[in-house]
């Protein structure tokens, strides 16, 4: 099957061009699949914020991520040719002005063509903008928009959101990105589950012991942390990408991989998900902010310094979740992410419970219980973890060994970056890999629980140095319940 499957010719509009994640993400993944040939010629992309800049300035601006080092000569060469499809635009996105005409004038030039609007800003304005965008007639029958995340930041504002972006745009022509869902490994998670016999029988409180679901970043907020000290952890990692894995994994079988069938078995995990009292988030969950300390060999400042003020923030949460269900009764989902932590990964651990009778001889070794571990960054990667007997004479002696499928030795392949192939995706037209309204609140609701829990004082903040697992207290989650985090 051809690997690169060219799209049809659309119009992307990029509000928010100059901000941090329009240059370091969205521009560099437009220019990469332009690069590979995936994007007709005749696609354009109109680069949209404030200022009134040139498109020269504009070019430089977006240039500096888009062209970093670590990009090869070649595709250095092919910049020109793509910046010659970006024109910059300024226009007040939640208001009226000069800049809605000018951008209306451009549209109109093919009113038929796929249209996509990239509302790469702040989301109290997702809302406005959609808004400017139906007043001037830009939402034609072909158009789509594209949320970043966060929608919002509780149950209400997401609402309100959802329903004024709804007012102008069908809820098939709504992309809610959680990038998460755009990685490869984190779309393997539903053919390792579902295209494999042998996993589904066990995949239940019978066979489970717990599930670990772990998101460490060894960066800090840094330059973001104007924005974070208003999200923390909670919102910004949890309410998103933590409980969307944590759907992938607990989900039932969809009837088939159409959008709406995916989304509608996600939605009843983050429904089944046990809403916690402030009584049980006091013993549950764990808040943590980052001290001064080393990270990556070199001095990192302490949050509250980046901050510049005194904050409540965590910039670390662990979470024993529970899922109230037949499938999962019992077992509890550790949630954990983190910034500033000893390093950078992303893994699910499937800790399974040991054997139900030990016939082999106490003396061959420790006997221990299956474990899969699927890294979804960076090392990408399936392990599972076995018992099997050291091989040669002697008797009985047990090994806990892997069976390994590392990525980067099994396909000798680079693939895109999530952004990349979600933005592809959007041309497509595929849901599957977006958030559907009903998730998303869903997803608040809990988080708002948890939220009151913490303004009810159920959850002190602990502090952790920059360059460590996290604070103690975390260690502490696990180990009441007689478990502890795995370092896979
Ligand atoms: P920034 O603050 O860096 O950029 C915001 C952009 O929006 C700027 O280009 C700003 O330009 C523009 N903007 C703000 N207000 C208006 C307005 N009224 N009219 C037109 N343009 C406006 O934010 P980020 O790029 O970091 O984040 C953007 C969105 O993406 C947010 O929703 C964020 O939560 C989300 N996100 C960001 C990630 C990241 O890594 N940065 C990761 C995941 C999600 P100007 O002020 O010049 O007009
Ligand atoms: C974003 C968060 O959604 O995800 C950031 O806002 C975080 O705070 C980032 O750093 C992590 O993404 P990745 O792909 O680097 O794991």
């Amino acid at each position: 099957m051809a690997e690169l499957v060219p799209v049809e010719p659309f119009d992307i509009v990029v509000f928010g061009a100059t901000g941090d994640l329009a240059r370091r993400k969205l521009l560099p993944a437009l220019f990469h699949r332009w690069c590979d040939g995936q994007i007709p010629g005749s696609s354009r992309i109109i680069a949209v914020a404030r200022d009134a800049l040139s498109d020269e300035a504009f070019s430089k601006l977006a240039a500096e991520f888009a062209l970093a080092d670590s990009a090869s000569a070649a595709r250095k060469a092919r910049w020109t040719e793509f910046i010659q499809h970006v024109q910059y635009i300024g226009v007040e996105a939640d208001g009226a002005g000069p800049g809605w005409d000018a951008l209306k004038l451009q549209l109109d030039e093919c009113p038929d063509k796929l249209r996509i609007f990239y509302l790469a800003l702040p989301p109290s304005i997702y809302g406005k903008t959609c808004e400017s965008i139906g007043k001037h007639g830009l939402n034609t029958a072909r158009a789509r928009v594209i949320l970043e995340k966060p929608i919002g930041h509780d149950f209400h504002s997401a609402r309100l959101i959802n329903a004024a972006v709804g007012e102008i745009f069908p809820e098939d022509a709504i992309f809610r990105i959680d990038h998460y869902l755009g990685k490869e490994t984190v779309q393997n998670l539903l053919i390792l589950r579902f295209a494999n016999m042998l996993l589904e029988p066990v995949w239940n409180a019978i066979a489970i012991d717990h599930v670990q679901i772990t998101v460490a970043e060894s960066l800090g907020a840094g330059s973001r942390a104007g924005y974070y000290d208003r999200a923390g952890a909670l919102r910004d990692m949890v309410q998103n990408h933590i409980l969307q894995l944590l759907c992938l994994v607990a989900m039932e079988p969809p009837a088939s991989l159409e959008a709406d069938e995916v989304r509608a078995e996600k939605l009843k995990v983050l429904r089944a998900l046990r809403i916690m009292t402030a009584e049980q988030a006091g013993s549950a969950i764990v808040r943590g902010q980052y001290e001064a300390g080393v990270s990556g060999g070199k001095e990192a400042p302490a949050y509250a310094d980046e901050v510049g003020a005194d904050t409540d923030t965590e910039t670390f949460v662990a979470i024993r979740a529970e899922i109230e269900n037949w499938r999962w009764a019992g077992v509890p989902f550790y949630l954990r992410t983190g910034k500033r932590m000893r390093r950078r990964r992303s893994e699910i651990i499937i800790q399974f419970k040991p054997v139900p009778h030990d016939i082999i001889n106490a003396d061959s070794g420790i006997m221990q219980p299956n474990r899969l571990i699927i890294r979804l960054q960076p090392d990408e990667g399936v392990k599972l973890m076995m018992m099997t007997k050291d091989p040669g004479p002697g008797g009985v002696r047990l090994r806990y060994v892997p069976l390994n499928l590392s990525y980067a030795e099994t396909f000798d392949k680079n693939y895109p970056d999530a952004y990349e192939r979600l933005l592809m995706a959007v041309v497509r037209g595929n849901l599957g890999l977006f958030m559907r309204r009903d998730e998303v609140e869903a997803a608040w609701r809990w988080t708002d629980a948890v939220v009151q829990a913490w303004r009810d004082g159920a959850c002190p903040l602990h502090f952790y140095a920059a360059g460590t697992d996290g604070p103690e207290r975390a260690t502490t989650l696990l180990g009441r319940d007689e478990r502890e985090w795995f370092d896979a």
